[in-house]
């Protein structure tokens, strides 16, 4: 059930303030001390930051997708790190178990979910299948009333926090690609998994993304999703879709965030007697990054209440994500033109964003995936 106007304009007004009061100032102090502080966390899930996409029925925020997305976009304002904490709470780490969990795998994790209290972590990516999802090599094998894993997944959003993993694992070694994988939900700290050293990145500090191994990993038969072998890719596909809706509404709030410093510095910052924004060089700078913002903006609104609406929107998904990540880039980049020199050193924040955008156009799909199933979308017969 979709909140009234007035409930979503409140919780919209309260995220709003958290991110301007509690978590605005210590930005800095989060991407030097690459950690995001217990205490603030521990605010988020009191707020139900962590269950926004999960039903009420599971404790969560239910919030239909056009009601996540206006959280997101305030989110945005600030360091996407601090989203990055209970984005896959919200997102790829539930999704699964939301779309096709059974009974009893959705009363298991979902509440803890909604709470905060499990962390979620979607395991899809491994060395050598990145891009090309459907040739992961993590195997499954059936033995007994269960399966053993064993695999290498690679740059595993939350992987150190992880209470449970969603798997994507080979249950039929002799089927190649899409059909012979499967979905397992997986306890974080079941014997034989080992969680490796978080990977030093080159923005978004403050969350964790690291290797998980899983050494012959025995998992009850009731961990494989929904109860069906071969369901995997598609189930990881379809919690894609959804994603790549929330990360283009990210996309669109830091792009608001950052055009709103840089006409507060352009504002301020004098040069040949006057402030660098009356000079119809910064205008256009300021002027594109705006109306980019909004295209993206309208394409997210209108693509999510599609979503909501129940339509198919794997291509519109995609190409929100596609637009969206691209156009933050731009817009990072118009920043710390603005900024000048100032752009470009640490004490103003505008290069830890430059930086941490950067990661918007390669995860969750990177721009030239999103450009294959625009594609194909397009071609295939009677789609348009
Ligand atoms: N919904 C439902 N079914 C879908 C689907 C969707 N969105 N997309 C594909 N499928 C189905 C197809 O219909 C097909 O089914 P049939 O065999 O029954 O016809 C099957 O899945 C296989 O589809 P494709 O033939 O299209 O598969 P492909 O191997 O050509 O791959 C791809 C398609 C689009 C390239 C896909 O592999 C892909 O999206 N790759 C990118 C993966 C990705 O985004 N990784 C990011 C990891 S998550 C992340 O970033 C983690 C993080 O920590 C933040």
């Amino acid at each position: 059930m979709p909140l009234s106007q007035e409930s979503l304009a409140e919780l919209v007004a309260a995220v709003a303030r958290f991110v301007k009061e509690r978590l605005v100032p210590i930005e800095a102090e989060v991407g030097e001390n690459d950690r995001v502080p217990d205490d603030v966390i521990q605010e988020m899930k009191n707020m139900g930051l962590f269950g926004m996409s999960i039903p009420e029925e599971f404790g969560g925020l239910g919030l239909t997708m056009e009601e996540e997305v206006h959280v997101a976009f305030e989110l945005g304002h600030t360091s996407p790190a601090f989203r990055s904490v209970l984005g896959t709470n919200n997102g790829i780490g539930s999704q699964a178990i939301i779309l096709f969990g059974t009974p009893e795998q959705k009363q298991r994790y979902l509440p803890g979910l909604a709470s905060g209290q499990i962390i979620g972590s979607f395991a899809l990516t491994e060395p050598d299948a990145g891009s090309d999802a459907g040739s992961v090599r993590t195997l499954a094998r059936r033995e007994g009333d269960g399966y053993v894993l064993s695999g290498t997944k690679r740059y595993i959003t939350n992987a150190p926090k992880a209470g449970v993993f969603s798997v994507f694992a080979r249950t039929d070694p002799n089927t190649p690609g899409a059909k012979g994988i499967s979905a397992f939900l997986v306890p974080g700290g079941l014997p034989g998994i080992e969680i490796g050293k978080p990977d030093r990145k080159m923005g978004q500090h403050g969350t964790y993304v690291s290797d998980v191994v899983f050494n012959d990993v025995r998992v009850p038969a009731n961990a494989l999703l929904g109860g069906v072998e071969g369901q995997g890719f598609k189930a990881a596909m379809q919690v894609l879709d959804r994603g790549r809706l929330h990360i283009s509404a990210v996309c669109v709030g830091v792009a608001e965030r950052l055009l709103a410093d840089s006409v507060r510095y352009a504002s301020e910052r004098q040069q040949f007697g006057k402030p660098i924004a009356e000079f119809q060089l910064i205008q256009a700078m300021l002027a594109d990054s705006y109306t980019e913002m909004l295209a993206a903006k309208s394409m997210v609104l209108e693509t999510a209440r599609r979503r909501d609406r129940g339509d198919d929107v794997n291509m519109d998904a995609s190409a929100c994500k596609m637009f969206a990540s691209e156009m933050v880039g731009r817009v990072a980049d118009r920043a710390v033109q603005i900024y000048g020199g100032a752009g470009y050193i640490a004490d103003y924040g505008i290069e830890r964003f430059y930086r941490d955008v950067r990661l918007f156009r390669l995860y969750e799909g990177t721009t030239q995936i999103q450009q294959i199933v625009i594609a194909r979308g397009l071609l295939r017969p009677g789609t348009r």
